[in-house]
């Protein structure tokens, strides 16, 4: 791999939130180029019904994007980026879109739930 060809890519790590052993993040990590679109699927703990989502770029503090409950988006206000998205789907994953990808968005997606 060249130099020019690493610039642009854009590297996105999911981890499990610090919280909550149990949630599922699919996939655990993914590299992908800049302009591609990304789908992160996360699976709550099963019962818990608040599901939160939160960025954490290189070298930065971890930042909230966006909070749901049972299924409906409840605060937003983290979600600055119209390349961002986030919603529910039917069979009960929690999905966080970027479309396209940025090589700024290189970081940590995190998901968590509560109760
Ligand atoms: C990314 O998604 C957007 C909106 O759905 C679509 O218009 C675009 O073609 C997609 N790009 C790629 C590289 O798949
Ligand atoms: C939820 O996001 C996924 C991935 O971007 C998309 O395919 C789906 O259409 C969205 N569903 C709704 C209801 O917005």
């Amino acid at each position: 791999m060249n130099t020019q060809f690493l610039c642009y890519m854009v590297i996105i790590l999911l981890r499990t939130g610090l919280m909550d052993v149990g949630v599922t993040q699919i996939p655990k990590n993914l590299v992908t180029k800049k302009g591609e679109n990304v789908t992160f699927k996360c699976d709550p703990i099963k019962g818990q019904t608040w599901v939160y989502w939160y960025q954490q770029l290189l070298e930065k503090e971890i930042t909230f994007l966006i909070s749901f409950q049972s299924g409906t988006a409840v605060d937003d206000s983290g979600m600055h980026k119209p390349r961002f998205s986030a919603n529910y789907s039917q069979n009960s994953l929690y999905v966080l879109s970027i479309q396209p990808t940025e090589p700024g968005d290189s970081g940590v997606y995190f998901c968590a739930s509560s109760s």
